[in-house]
Order: C-alpha cells, then sequence, then structure tokens
C-alpha cells in the first residue's frame, strides 16, 4: 500500500517524471505543470512508496455547457500515471478512490475522465453519452466517462464537457 497525500512543492520534479516514464512521452507532464501556474482548485495527490513519489493523480476544472443553456462545474480526471515498475499493484486505484473521496467533500457534481472503460467502470464512472455528454474532442464513445457526484445538478446537464483548455495542447 502507498501512502497518498496531496502534492507539495519538493514533489513537482518527481510529478513530471512519473507522468514522462509513465506516458513514455512529454504531453501529459507539460500540462501538469503549465496548470499548476494557472489554475485555481486543482487537486493533485500523490503516492509515496518508501519516500519515493511513485504515483500521481490530478483533477482540474471541467464544465458541462449543457443544452438547455446552464453551466454545470466538475472536474477532469487527468493523468493518472504510476511509474511502470510499481503498476498492477493498486496504486493506481489508490490514487482514483483518494481522489474521489477529496472531491466529495467540495461542491464538484461531476467528474470526467477519457480513458479505459474496464479501469474507470470499478470506480462507478459510466459512458458519458447515455446521459447526454459529449466531448469536445474526437473520441471512442466508450472511453468518454463521467461519474455524477451529485445526482440533482446533473439530471439536466446533457451537453458539451470540456476540460480546461490547457488540455487541447496533449490531445
Ligand atoms: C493506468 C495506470 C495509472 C494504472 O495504474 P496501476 O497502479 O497499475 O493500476 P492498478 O494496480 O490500480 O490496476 C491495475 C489494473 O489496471 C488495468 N490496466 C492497467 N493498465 C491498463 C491499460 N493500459 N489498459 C487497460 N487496462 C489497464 C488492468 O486491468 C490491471 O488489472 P490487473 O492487474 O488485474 O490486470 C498505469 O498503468 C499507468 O500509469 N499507465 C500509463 C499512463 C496511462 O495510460 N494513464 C491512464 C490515463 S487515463
Amino acid at each position: 500500500m502507498a501512502e497518498i497525500r496531496r502534492e507539495r512543492p519538493e514533489d513537482i520534479l518527481a510529478i513530471r517524471n512519473v507522468n514522462d516514464r509513465a506516458f513514455g512521452r512529454p504531453d501529459e507532464g507539460a500540462v501538469v505543470d503549465r496548470l499548476r501556474g494557472a489554475c485555481e482548485g486543482l487537486v493533485s495527490l500523490v503516492a509515496v512508496v518508501d519516500g519515493r513519489v511513485v504515483g500521481h493523480i490530478l483533477f482540474s476544472p471541467a464544465r458541462i455547457q449543457a443544452d438547455g443553456g446552464d453551466e454545470v462545474t466538475g472536474m477532469g480526471l487527468a493523468p493518472l500515471a504510476v511509474l511502470p515498475e510499481y503498476q498492477r499493484q493498486g496504486i493506481g486505484a489508490q490514487l482514483v478512490a483518494a481522489g474521489l473521496e477529496v472531491l466529495r467533500q467540495t461542491p464538484c457534481h461531476f467528474v470526467v475522465v477519457l480513458g479505459h472503460p474496464a479501469y474507470y467502470s470499478r470506480f462507478g464512472f459510466g459512458q458519458a453519452s447515455r446521459l447526454g455528454i459529449r466531448c469536445k474532442w474526437n473520441v471512442p464513445a466508450e472511453a468518454f466517462m463521467v461519474l455524477a457526484l451529485d445526482e440533482d445538478a446533473m439530471r439536466d446537464a446533457s451537453g458539451m464537457a470540456r476540460y480546461r483548455d490547457e488540455w487541447d495542447a496533449a490531445t
């Protein structure tokens, strides 16, 4: 089991390394660094094993421009990364569960994620299109998922979901 805690300033280089190595490219880590300087309200957690940062998850503000005109606010889960040599030990699942626990204490109505359906369905995520929620990027329907944290706020939330613009560079 890893220790899961909030990001600290001294973790920044290690977080970049975790993302670069997990994804095998610099794109996701670069967006994390850009968001850190530009965006309030991020939830950034790290997984620590033997004093070393081996995993990272970030949630950044997202919104759904509902077809009815209202805007519903939530968070986008991205990226989730675990160092290759620490994968398949449940650390990714610990990070997702801990992040959702933090968000449940905040006025966050939903979480969207672009990822593997089999992985995220275990946390309660379902295909976003079933709630009429679309992704601004051209992605497979089954890969774009949503978890409603406030069922009432999400009742009329069919519409276009948008992550922070910083993510456009990595998609
Ligand atoms: C996805 C990732 C964060 C999972 O971390 P993890 O600590 O290995 O996850 P867990 O141990 O909680 O879960 C492992 C399960 O994830 C699933 N899984 C992991 N990687 C997967 C992949 N690329 N495709 C599909 N399923 C995957 C498997 O079902 C695995 O279960 P198993 O061990 O029973 O086969 C990690 O593999 C990673 O960093 N990948 C590279 C970056 C990435 O793709 N991030 C996701 C972006 S949404």
